[in-house]
């Protein structure tokens, strides 16, 4: 029987190896880590991540090939491939502090795997890395005395948050990069083998070990780049007469364009993109390729810009003072569908908000224990509030920052009357009908779109 460990159970780990134990049930799959919180998550009702259709997924495979634990060490000798999922934030500190990953939990998995294993093993990265990662990871693995043999793949993973499973069961592609050698081949052929389960081969991609490694930063980089390419029109549509919507529909028709991932918003949140991309510019500056680094930096910043845009927004039109006004913010997760606030926009638009005083109530179906955590400093000042109606009540303002399905079906008018007039909307997701706030009485701002104003 083949015995996979993976080590990390978080939001790649997890949903992951959930859906290999339950397409392969031949195969044992144990996930490890240190948090031990984590692990009695996974083995509780309540999983430490919300992702929908995730937890029929692990029902199905617990306990029968599905292992949840915090015995690393014995997962990690017991194991045929290993699966390295640990988180790998940007650094803090030190050279490339802000642009490079940080690379310690990894480095720590690689010596642990090295102390521990009788046996080869297939080390197979999973967390997004900077290129030549698995080259470094080679060079830990086979320093010292032990005899045993590491192959190293890469294999990133391409699962969006809110999306997982039906990504996971049935993704693009799979990328597996191996080394061209025989025992390299020989681990690509074993890990094609285990997608091959449910995918059609065709499906599944084999290239070197550092394209496949690129091929994630740069996927990750051009989505972005999408993001903040629309974004940028926003701003330009609001100078203009034009409708950031109907631009994004009109060049989506474009089939060498495409209609995904052109809808404008207050910024891309989520911990892969601006991790990525920063971990881009630093690989081009480490090459001495300034200019294709700058152009990369370039698409965060009008990110950064695009937050601050709105802020800049709500303010003017909240006649330059929201010192004292209540403002429910709907939605803190930084897309809908998942609980988690990494990297939100939420988090920088409640911050600048706060520091102009205002009274800030947060509401979202699944990240307010998230939000709490991204907010320590405003803990005593920021109010939580599960019911998007009780939150709104009183305020000056709506600011929707994340496109949840139910805060299209909510009962405005009632919303209206009960707030402080006049009641502004800002939504920072285009993803309300504008047409109708308005003529319910709303200011009503949107990203890319004419203001809607009873005031002018
Ligand atoms: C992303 C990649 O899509 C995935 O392949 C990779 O494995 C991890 O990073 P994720 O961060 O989960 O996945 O979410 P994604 O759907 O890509 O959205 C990222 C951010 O961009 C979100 O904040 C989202 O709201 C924003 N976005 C996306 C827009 O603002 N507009 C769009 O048109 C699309
Ligand atoms: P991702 O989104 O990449 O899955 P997460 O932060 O959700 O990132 O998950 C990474 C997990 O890896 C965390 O639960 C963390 O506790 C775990 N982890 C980090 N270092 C180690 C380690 N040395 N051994 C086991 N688990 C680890």
């Amino acid at each position: 029987m083949t015995k996979i460990c993976c080590i990390g159970a978080g939001y790649v780990g997890g949903p992951t190896m959930a859906m290999i134990a339950k397409k392969c049930p031949e195969i044992q799959v144990t996930v490890v880590d240190i948090n031990e919180q984590r692990i009695a998550a996974w083995l509780s009702d309540h999983l430490p991540i919300y992702e929908p259709g995730l937890a029929e997924v692990v029902k199905e495979a617990l306990g029968r090939n599905l292992f949840f634990s915090t015995e690393v060490d014995r997962a990690i000798e017991e194991a045929d491939i290993i699966f390295v999922s640990v988180n790998t934030p940007t650094k803090t500190f030190g050279e490339g502090a802000g642009c490079a990953a940080d690379l310690q939990y990894w480095e720590l998995c690689a010596r642990r795997i090295r102390a521990i294993s009788t046996t080869n093993k297939i080390i197979v990265e999973k967390s997004t890395l900077p290129v030549r990662t698995a080259e470094a990871m080679e060079r830990v693995l086979h320093s010292g005395d032990n005899p045993v043999h590491f192959e190293v793949l890469s294999n990133p993973e391409f699962l969006a948050e809110g999306t997982a499973i039906a990504d996971l069961e049935d993704p693009d592609r799979v990328l597996i990069g191996g080394h061209d050698t025989p025992s390299g081949q020989a681990a690509v052929r074993k890990l094609v083998d285990i997608y091959a389960t449910w995918l059609p081969r065709e499906k599944i991609l084999t290239t070197n070990v550092w394209s496949s490694e690129l091929s994630k930063l740069t996927a990750n980089a051009f989505l972005a780049q999408r993001v903040s390419s629309i974004n940028a029109i926003s701003a330009l549509c609001e100078a203009t007469e034009a409708d950031v919507t109907e631009v994004a529909n009109a060049i989506g028709k474009d089939r060498r364009i495409g209609s995904k991932f052109l809808r404008a918003s207050i910024g891309f949140g989520g911990s892969c993109f601006k991790k990525d991309i920063l971990n881009l510019v630093y690989i081009c500056e480490t090459y001495g390729l300034q200019e294709a680094a700058d152009y990369w930096r370039q698409v965060v910043l009008l990110n950064d810009y695009q937050e601050a845009r709105f802020v800049k927004k709500m303010l003017k039109e909240m006649f330059n003072t929201i010192s004292g006004k209540r403002i429910a913010i709907f939605g803190f997760a930084f897309k809908a569908n998942t609980g988690d606030t990494r990297e939100s926009p939420a988090i920088r638009v409640c911050r600048a908000l706060a520091a102009e005083r205002a009274k800030l109530v947060v509401t979202d179906p699944q990240a307010i224990d998230n939000a709490k955590l991204e907010l320590p400093e405003l803990l005593g000042e920021i109010e939580f509030e599960e019911d998007p109606y009780k939150a709104a009540e009183g305020a000056h303002a709506i600011a929707l920052l994340t496109e949840w399905p139910e805060y299209k079906e909510l009962d405005y008018e009632k919303i209206y009357a009960s707030m402080d007039k006049p009641a502004f909307i800002f939504d920072g997701r285009n993803l309300l009908d504008h047409k109708k706030l308005f003529d319910i009485g709303f200011e009503v701002y949107s990203i890319g779109k004419e203001l809607r104003s009873h005031l002018k």
